[in-house]
């Protein structure tokens, strides 16, 4: 079954594309099909992977506004082992016509519904803001990973993304998880860093209970996604072995 992940907080600057082009990266060295969306304006996931975000024929924009499929607009960069759907500053425009539409939050999944079974996980990278494009990516999407740097303010950012996943799941994604949240950037010799993360632990203190330390990287997984986790051969992000390709 594929996943669809979505990688989103609307703090700028907390390591959503980075951490979305290494989890493509990670899972694709471990033989998983993969698929990369870039949801963002900036397009820095597209230029990540190789790909000059100037010179598309058809982008992200064109697949949210019906003008394209996915599958025609889906590129398979030289490096990586995964594929993308690119994406740039043309998402702006997408997102001020989606607003016209009806079942706007719906224009991503739809799209990639035709080709979600040709991956094991598809990856969305989601632009700084909680605005339709994210909307989209949530409704397209079986959960949230967030990633968050342990600074002031975050979790005020934090409430305001719950809120809206929330809203999301009461209207037309029922099934939408939060799969984890993703410390980045975080360091332990910091006494603010540390505060924050107590604070992140006593707010998920219910829900989470799996705590992977990598070198910067620390992910927590929901208690009902427990059985068989193991954790990826280049960087400390876990997946299930349920979803483990039978070669690997
Ligand atoms: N886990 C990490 N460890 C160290 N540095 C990181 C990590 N994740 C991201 N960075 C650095 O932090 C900066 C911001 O990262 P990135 O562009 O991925 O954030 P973002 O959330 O996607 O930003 P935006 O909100 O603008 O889309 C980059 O310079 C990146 O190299
Ligand atoms: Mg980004």
């Amino acid at each position: 079954m594929t996943r669809i992940i979505a990688v989103a907080n609307q703090k700028g600057g907390v390591g959503k594309t980075t951490t979305c082009v290494n989890l493509a990266a990670s899972l694709a060295a471990t033989q998983r099909r993969v698929l990369l969306v870039d949801m963002d304006p900036q397009g820095n996931a597209t230029m990540g992977c190789g790909i000059n975000k100037m010179e598309l024929e058809t982008s992200a924009c064109d697949v949210l506004l019906g003008d394209a499929t996915a599958a025609d607009t889906i590129i398979s960069p030289p490096e990586g082992g995964f594929a993308v759907l690119p994406g740039n500053e043309d998402l702006t425009l997408a997102e001020v016509t989606l607003l016209q539409e009806i079942g706007r939050e719906m224009k991503l999944k739809k799209a990639l519904a035709p080709v979600a079974g040709l991956y094991d996980f598809i990856l969305i990278d989601c632009p700084p803001s909680i605005n339709m494009l994210t909307v989209n990516a949530l409704t397209a999407a079986n959960g949230v990973l967030i990633p968050m740097q342990c600074e002031y303010y975050a979790l005020e950012g934090l409430s305001a993304l719950l809120n809206t996943i929330e809203q999301v799941r009461d209207s037309v994604n029922p099934g939408l998880e939060v799969f984890g949240i993703l410390r980045t950037m975080f360091d332990p010799r910091i006494n603010l860093s540390n505060e924050v993360s107590l604070q992140l632990i006593e707010h998920f203190d219910t829900s989470f209970d799996r705590l992977m330390r990598g070198s910067n990287i620390v992910l927590r997984m929901p208690k009902t996604s427990r059985s068989g986790f193991t954790e990826s051969r280049t960087c400390s992000i876990v997946v299930s072995s349920a979803d483990r390709p039978s070669s690997a």
